[in-house]
């Protein structure tokens, strides 16, 4: 492979909801303590719609990135979405900062995320 290699994913806001709603605790198996913080920033309440399509959108920045990562790249609980001080999302994999390029967006009950990455960032994160 010569170029960026991308991937894509969208996942339900209603399905997002309902991992929380039914599983007790899921939120804090699948999302670590960064990703609650920044769902709930702004002082949102943390069952507001506006969290869960902020969950929905990390969580589908981990798949993203796993398939720009070929499948090969780390577990999917490994990679976390930070937010700078511009709101932009970054990707951090076991509290070291990638390279991997992430955009989020969720509007209409839908979330979803764009990663890229280089083929040096590809070979730096599933070697
Ligand atoms: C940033 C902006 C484009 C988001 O667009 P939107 O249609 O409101 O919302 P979307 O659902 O498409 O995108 C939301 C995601 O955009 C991302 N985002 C926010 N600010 C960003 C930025 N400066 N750069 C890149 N991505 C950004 C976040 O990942 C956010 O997801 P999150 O809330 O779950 O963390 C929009 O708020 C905007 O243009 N604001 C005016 C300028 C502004 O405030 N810029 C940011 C600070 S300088």
């Amino acid at each position: 492979m010569t170029g960026p290699s991308v991937g894509c994913d969208v996942v339900a806001v209603a399905r997002m909801r309902r991992l929380v709603a039914d599983r007790p605790g899921a939120r804090e198996r699948v999302f670590t303590p960064a990703e609650l913080a920044d769902a709930v920033r702004g002082d949102v309440d943390p069952d507001s719609d506006v969290a869960i399509e902020r969950l929905a959108a990390r969580f589908a920045a981990k798949e993203a990135a796993r398939k720009a990562l070929r499948g090969r790249g780390p577990a999917l609980l490994a990679v976390e979405v930070r937010t700078d001080h511009d709101g932009a999302p970054e990707l951090w994999v076991d509290g070291r900062r990638t390279a991997l390029a992430c955009s989020l967006s969720h509007d209409a009950g839908v979330a979803m995320a764009v990663v890229v990455a280089t083929p040096e960032v590809v070979a730096d994160l599933t070697t």
